[in-house]
């Protein structure tokens, strides 16, 4: 059974774009918090085709469906498949994984299953299944952990790049930080085995952040729907636009990366929203 990803490239840097937390609905005028969360997810996809960053991969970082119906991964599906481009994705804590797995698992052809990604010559991607079923808050479990060992030990020579779907660092909002994952010290010391491991990027937060942890760079991404404010110690959204996030990876272990906003739209929440 093939479960490594392997993209034979001579190419010196690796270009990835990140989507996170789309949260679809069965109904295609489904709305959360005031945003038509298809409509803005179309809109960022839209952008994305219309920019001029010539990327190799997709990353979908989770919260792909809010109300775990078959329709909102359909949906999903459909509106990647514009991209032309292949898509790798894991699970967040919205997500309904039995069904998850089976309609995107399905032949799309251009929808990955695969959690391990070997890029070029000096790159690999890791991507991580912190899901907790029922809860909010994210967990690695021992298999997770076991498996990301074995591949930061099989591929010593590679960099890497871990991929999740929470956060492991506090946002200063109360609120969002009980919803963390729980366990990044277990992560902190896995990690911590190998000297190449140089990104951490994840979603969950609806909001950008470009900072550091353990000397790994940390990149989180804004939704491609609603936002959240910022240092908020009580639940609050944010006016900022819907985006993505574009990576390169180079050959000599540097990420560059950015946050973009889609300009050529407006999305705008239901500001007198009281809770997610
Ligand atoms: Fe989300």
């Amino acid at each position: 059974m093939v479960t490594t990803y392997t993209y034979q490239t001579s190419e010196k840097v690796i270009r990835l774009v990140q989507v996170t937390d789309p949260h679809l609905f069965k109904d295609e005028k489904g709305e959360l918090l005031g945003i038509n969360t298809l409509a803005s997810f179309n809109q960022v996809l839209t952008e994305i085709r219309q920019s001029k960053f010539d990327y190799d991969f997709v990353l979908a970082t989770g919260d792909l469906v809010q109300d775990s119906s078959d329709e909102g991964y359909l949906r999903f599906c459909t509106s990647v498949k514009s991209l032309k481009k292949m898509v790798f994705w894991i699970p967040g804590n919205h997500d309904f994984q039995p069904k998850m797995f089976d309609i995107l698992n399905q032949e799309h052809g251009n929808i990955s299953p695969l959690k391990h990604i070997l890029l070029g010559k000096y790159w690999q991607i890791l991507m991580l299944d912190s899901q907790v079923f029922g809860v909010p808050y994210g967990q690695l479990g021992q298999y997770q952990i076991d498996w990301l060992q074995s591949k930061l030990r099989d591929y010593p020579e590679r960099y890497s790049l871990i991929v999740l779907h929470h956060h492991i660092l506090s946002t200063n909002s109360a609120w969002l930080d009980q919803h963390n994952l729980r366990n990044s010290f277990d992560l902190a010391y896995v990690l911590g085995k190998s000297s190449k491991v140089k990104g951490i990027v994840y979603g969950h937060i609806h909001q950008a952040v470009d900072s550091q942890w353990q000397g790994y760079k940390i990149m989180a991404t804004p939704s491609t729907c609603v936002q959240f404010r910022p240092d908020s110690n009580n639940f609050a959204l944010d006016i900022v636009q819907p985006g993505w996030r574009e990576i390169e990876l180079h050959d000599d272990g540097r990420i560059e990366t950015r946050v973009k906003r889609i300009q050529h739209a407006s999305f705008l929440p239901n500001m007198l929203s009281e809770g997610y």
